[in-house]
């Protein structure tokens, strides 16, 4: 697990720093458009500053989670819809289902990355929507060398969508799915990833009694 005070942990919802330019797409909007109690949920939200925009403009039914191992550095009033949890993203799981699932460069400093996903897809409501970003880069064998390439073919065959130029991952509608890989452990001494931050490398191995299931 790793957490530090370089990491960008304030994007609000739109602008410059914002997760509507990070993931191309307006989480607001899309929440807007849902017909009642519109549900976010933020892994790895950092401050939580999205979510705390998205509350002061969703209905009082919203239900907003943001989880991230640190809590917020400079707390603020939380309005009753958003919920803002404390613990790793690699051990904690919901007691419902979202609309919309989001890890806004958080993957980069979690261990068991694919778990995550795995978990992450089973977690959306059947017609929610998960984005993503994903280094290939960041997936690893035993051994060290890349698995990122096997990483992504078995993503898209459980129906993920990855745009290698946005290292964003997409997935869209609830599955419950068991990627053919064994977690190993991390490397949180990897290095810089694309975005030049510090990031973990997931270690695998095959799983192969998963892979014929
Ligand atoms: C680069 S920041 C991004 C924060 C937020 N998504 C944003 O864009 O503003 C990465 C965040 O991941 C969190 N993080 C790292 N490992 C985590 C874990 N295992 N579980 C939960 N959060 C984690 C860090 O504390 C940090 O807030």
């Amino acid at each position: 697990m790793v957490a530090n005070n370089a990491m960008n942990r304030e994007r609000g919802l739109a602008g410059v720093n914002s997760y509507a330019r990070e993931l191309g797409f307006d989480p607001l909007a899309y929440l807007a458009e849902r017909a009642a109690a519109p549900s976010w949920l933020d892994l790895c939200c950092g401050e939580g500053r999205a979510l705390h925009q998205a509350a002061s403009t969703l209905p009082a039914d919203a239900v907003l989670t943001g989880v991230d191992l640190v809590g917020p550095l400079a707390p603020v009033p939380t309005p009753p819809t958003l919920e803002l949890v404390i613990a790793s993203v690699s051990h904690w799981a919901p007691k419902r289902t979202y609309d919309l699932i989001t890890c806004v460069h958080g993957l980069h400093y979690v261990g068991d990355q694919l778990g995550l996903l795995a978990g992450a897809a089973s977690w959306l409501a059947p017609d929610g929507l998960l984005l993503a970003h994903f280094d290939p880069d960041s997936i690893r064998w035993a051994d060290g060398s890349p698995a990122g390439r096997a990483a992504v073919t078995a993503l898209r065959t459980a129906g993920f969508r990855y745009s290698a130029r946005h290292h964003r991952l997409t997935l869209q509608g609830a599955r419950s799915t068991r990627l053919p890989f064994r977690y190993l452990g991390a490397n949180p001494a990897a290095g810089p990833n694309y975005t030049g931050q510090p990031a973990v490398a997931s270690h695998y191995d095959p799983d192969e009694v998963t892979a014929s299931e």
